[in-house]
Order: C-alpha cells, then structure tokens, then sequence
C-alpha cells in the first residue's frame, strides 16, 4: 500500500520481509512498526444523550410526535407565560401541514429536533429507508424554518447499532429520555403530573407529546411545581452542552425549487 511505502522510506521501523511476500490479509497494526488501522471519518464518535448533569438544576421538557394544530400552539401559550423553554421532536409527515406551527416554536426561543418522517419502528427498516425518513424530515424542517436541526429522536427511543451510520451522516446528536411520562397511555392529567414530578431530578430530559389532550391539561402544573421545586427549563442544546441550534446549521436557504422527474 502506497501509505505504509511512503512511511517505511521515511524511516519507520518495519521488517522488509512481512510486507514484502505477504500481501495476503493480516492484522492491521499487528506487525511492529506498522502504523494502526486510521479511523475513517465517518468513525467519529456518536453521542447519545439521555440526561444533562445531575449536579445542576436544569432540566429540560421535550415534545414528540407533533406537530398539532390546536394542541402545540396552546402548549406554546403555557410556556411561554411561565417563560420555560422546550423542545420539540416532530415528525416530517406532520411538518408539511403545520409549518406556521414550526415557525411559531423557534420564534419564541424553543428547539426543533427530528423525529422521523411516519413514526416506524427503525430497528425493522433498511438503513437506506432510515435515511429517506431523516432526509425528509430534515428538508420539511428547512422549508418551514429556513434551517436544519441537529437533534434526532428515534421513535420509541430505539434503533440497530449500524444506523448509527445514518446519524452520523446527517450530524445528528441523538435524545432520548430519562423521564417518561407515560402520557401517552395514561391519559390522564393527575398521573402524568404524579409521574413527571416524582420522577424529574437534576439533569432530567422529560418526555410528553404534544397531541394529547390530557397532556395539555397536565403541563401548567408540571412546569408550576417543577419551577416551585428550584428547576430551570431549558432546551435541549443547553442541557447537553452542545452549540446553538441557529450556528451549527445551514443558515436560511430559500425554499428549493420544485423537482422536475
Ligand atoms: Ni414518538
């Protein structure tokens, strides 16, 4: 290999003999001098984010499955009286109906992550079905608000260990959860609150869906006491420590023009 001739003439200590008459498959960077196997790019670590620090009071309220066209706006109302930043995982099958809905999150200070496009199960899908699922969503998610997110959530928080590829491709952060309320099933305003106040501590990503009723009738007293409790709302960038939604992402293209097959 062009790579480890070039090293041997400047002078990295290997044994002429191995390379030379063994050009049959060995283990890479077994041999003394041989440089170790270079990671490829696409290699880089991928980091799966499930709580913030448990030594501080931030917490962070995220919703999925959205958007709603009564339920995220009133949500939105409930936040932004008790001033509580959030962020919202939406699938790209309901984007395209709700862009106004999308633009309305990020004006008032709130994230966009991307939840997939119809809500499948990733574990039972080709990766190259994963990645038109991402692909959509991210290009809904640019042409209601002018720039990509940097967020993924997988439906149901599960996903093969080789979609990770996928993610990476698309400089994805993957969320999950620490807090599940449940709301989902419950549907039910008291047990929702029950569940997202006694299990929330510091650091806590909190999971609810913005298209339940029962949700809705739940958040006021979710953020009430949870802000009484000494909390800091936060989005899920801040939690996580990761850059600003705005400037790791492309900034505000025009729509692109229609596809002609
Ligand atoms: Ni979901």
């Amino acid at each position: 290999m062009a790579e480890s001739v070039a090293q041997s003439q400047s002078g990295l200590a290997r044994k002429p003999s191995a390379s030379d008459k063994a050009p049959t498959a060995s283990i890479p960077g077994a041999e003394v001098g041989e440089p170790p196997p270079k990671p490829q790019e696409s290699e880089t670590p991928l980091q799966v984010f499930r709580a913030g620090s448990p030594s501080s009071k931030q917490i962070a309220l995220t919703f999925d499955d959205g958007p709603h066209g009564t339920i995220t706006p009133r949500i939105l109302d409930m936040l932004r009286e008790r001033q509580v930043k959030a962020t919202f995982f939406v699938l790209g099958d309901r984007v395209k109906h709700y862009e106004w809905v999308l633009r309305q999150i990020v004006a008032e200070g709130h994230e966009i992550g991307n939840h997939a496009y119809s809500h499948r199960i990733l574990k039972f899908m080709s990766n190259d079905l994963i990645d038109r699922e991402i692909a959509e969503t991210q290009s809904a998610i640019r042409n209601a608000i002018g720039y990509e997110t940097r967020l993924f959530r997988p439906p149901y928080g599960d996903f093969r260990p080789d979609t990770r590829a996928v993610f990476r491709k698309y400089n994805l952060e993957v969320i999950l959860w620490s807090v599940d309320t449940l709301d989902w099933k419950l549907r039910n305003r008291d047990k929702i609150f029950n569940v997202a106040i006694n299990d929330t501590h510091n650091g806590s990503i909190i999971l609810c869906h913005d298209i339940h009723r029962a949700t809705l009738e739940a958040v006021p007293d979710i953020l009430g006491s949870l802000i009484a409790k000494g909390y800091e709302f936060v989005t899920i960038s801040q939690l996580c420590g990761l850059p600003p939604m705005r400037l790791a992402s492309v900034s505000a293209p025009p729509p692109p023009p229609p596809q002609t097959p």
